[in-house]
């Protein structure tokens, strides 16, 4: 190595080790980039290192510009992790990683009130030993009316009330038709509740809805009578509304059941008696229509609307409110 070259590296060096000391001192963007114009501007420190180039002996010449375009990449490097630290830190702090922070709760939403009133509804017939059945939403003549013993001359059979669909189906009136495809398929002792959805030609209000949801109640077996019901239905109203509520049970009719009784229970002095489902003892031609030896076997049905339970429990004033997808309404249970 000659001489000059020697000399010029240990320039290089000193170069690099006060640009060093003196990145370390900075702490703010402006001074970085005075910084980097003191050593990597057109005029800066290195520019001058590349005139010297045409000073040095041929043969040095490759070897001295090999360390000096070392020494500016090195320089840049530095300078470009200063300036991310910045920006980093500064520039962009907002989407810095606090980990001290507490986390954002997922929003996961949660079950519609309808759908915690029905879980309630069956918690409850669970623990009396009734099983859940699920039906069907689409149903013939012979289910939804026929087999449950109802006259061809029935108003819930009129056009006006009823959904019919092509191939004489329809949609189910009520859950009662369970009551039916489960006594064909289950022989007694049967004990099952079956929840889920019906249609009726309403037009909506308040208070109506063509598309609503019942639980209906079927047990049948050897001995069963009306005690029965009113024991299972008294404790079922007193689990779901509170163990002081009082009950009490009203002569009604239904064409699959008899005799027939709707049950109310007393809510307060504005509100008063309010019926909350439609029961009665299994009519005996429906055992007939499903098979059943009625002097064998009796049983109880009982049938209830899910929405107005739900809105009395809870005080809903308009059952378009469990539709309507608002997160206002929904978010309250
Ligand atoms: N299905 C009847 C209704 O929709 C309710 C009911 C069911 C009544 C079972 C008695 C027995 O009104």
């Amino acid at each position: 190595m000659s001489q000059s070259l020697d000399i010029i590296f240990q320039e290089l060096d000193s170069v690099q080790t006060s640009f060093e000391t003196e990145i370390q001192q900075i702490a703010e963007p402006d001074a970085l980039e005075t910084l980097r114009v003191k050593y990597l501007g057109r005029k800066g420190q290195v520019a001058q290192f590349f005139k010297k180039i045409g000073t040095l002996p041929g043969p040095d010449r490759p070897r001295f510009g090999e360390r000096l375009n070392a020494l500016k990449t090195s320089l840049q490097s530095s300078i470009d992790e200063a300036q991310s630290h910045f920006s980093r830190n500064n520039g962009e702090s907002k989407d810095k990683l606090d980990l001290s922070l507490p986390g954002i709760a997922p929003s996961i939403g949660h079950r519609n009130a309808l759908m915690l009133v029905l879980d309630e509804i069956k918690y409850i017939f669970r623990g009396m030993g009734f099983g859940v059945r699920t039906g069907r939403l689409i149903e013939n003549e012979y289910y939804n009316f026929e087999a449950l013993n109802v006259p061809d001359d029935h108003p819930s059979k009129d056009l006006q009330d009823t959904f019919y669909l092509e191939n004489a189906l329809l949609l189910r009136t009520h859950t009662s038709p369970v009551q039916i495809h489960t006594m064909e398929n289950e022989n007694p002792p049967i004990r099952i509740i079956a929840p889920g959805r019906c249609f009726r030609k309403d037009a909506p209000d308040a208070t109506h809805s063509p598309e609503f949801h019942q639980v209906e109640g079927l047990a049948v077996g050897e001995g069963i009578s009306l005690s029965h019901l009113k024991g299972t239905l008294v404790s079922f109203a007193r689990k779901l509304f509170g163990e002081d509520t009082q009950v009490r049970f009203r002569p009604s009719f239904f064409p699959f059941t008899e005799p027939s009784a709707e049950m109310d229970v007393y809510f307060d002095d504005r509100l008063g008696w309010l019926e909350i489902l439609g029961s009665g003892m299994v009519d005996p031609n429906v055992f007939e229509a499903v098979k059943i030896d009625p002097d064998k076997y009796t049983g109880f049905a009982f049938g209830m609307g899910v929405e107005r339970i739900a809105m009395l429990k809870y005080q809903i004033d308009d059952i378009r409110h469990f539709y309507e997808n608002d997160t206002r309404f929904l978010r309250q249970f």
